[in-house]
């Protein structure tokens, strides 16, 4: 890990997403949602016809893929992703994708695919990474972790107020029951709990907590 990282972890529709962006921006640094790389695999699954069911020959059909990173010009804006060339992003938040997701996620070979990927991107750049084991798993040395909660009735308001039909309750549920890499509070994070926060109260209390020469004035 050459560049710093700044790990931000909670279940879903907690605000990592929009906090993590809000971060990034108020830094200048790169913006990384793992979960795109989750559900990139997890639309590559349903594509190509492979269950979820079937964890030898998902392994066999993750050997052979080419996950691609494009970089937008602005950092903070995040990376697209390139499935054998094709562009997952359309295709992220399709209600397949959503209940596929958490399935395959819990399969270690899913999992070291991703974690290779994710680790690689810190080699050169200063990342503000969102997942569920950023703090915990891929990168446990950095200083620098946070882990957002919100009560279960906010979380779901935020999603459907998004317009997403997604099964929150579903994926925390596999999400912190799974064997590897559950989603949990990685040790020395800083716990921020949104429900009755704005995004920009958010933000900025996890700045005040990083104490980063790019944060210091005068
Ligand atoms: O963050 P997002 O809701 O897009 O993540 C989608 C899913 O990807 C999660 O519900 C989880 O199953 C999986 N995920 C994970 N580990 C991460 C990020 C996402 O298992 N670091």
């Amino acid at each position: 890990m050459a560049g710093r990282v700044i790990a931000i972890d909670g279940p879903a529709a907690s605000g990592k997403s929009s906090v993590s962006r809000g971060v990034a921006a108020a830094l200048g640094w790169f913006f990384v949602s793992s979960g795109h790389f989750y559900r990139a695999i997890a639309w590559g699954t349903v594509r190509d016809q492979i269950s979820s069911n079937s964890p030898d020959s998902l392994i066999a059909w993750i050997a052979t893929r080419k996950l691609t990173l494009l970089e937008d010009e602005d950092p903070t804006k995040g990376v697209s992703l390139l499935l054998d060339g094709e562009n997952a992003s359309p295709h992220l938040s399709d209600s397949q994708v959503a209940t596929t997701v958490s399935v395959i996620a819990a399969m270690p070979a899913v999992r070291d695919f991703i974690n290779a990927r994710l680790r690689a991107l810190s080699e050169n750049h200063d990342l503000v990474m969102e997942g569920r084991d950023i703090g915990s798993v891929v990168f446990p040395l950095t200083p620098w972790k946070f882990y957002l909660d919100a009560s279960p009735e906010v979380r779901a308001r935020r999603r459907a107020s998004e317009g997403a039909i997604d099964t929150v309750s579903e994926r925390d549920r596999l999400d912190s029951t799974r064997a590897t890499a559950p989603l949990t509070v990685p040790p020395g994070a800083i716990v921020i709990d949104t429900t009755h926060l704005t995004l920009d109260q958010v933000i900025q209390t996890a700045l005040e907590h990083l104490h980063l020469p790019e944060l210091t004035t005068g």
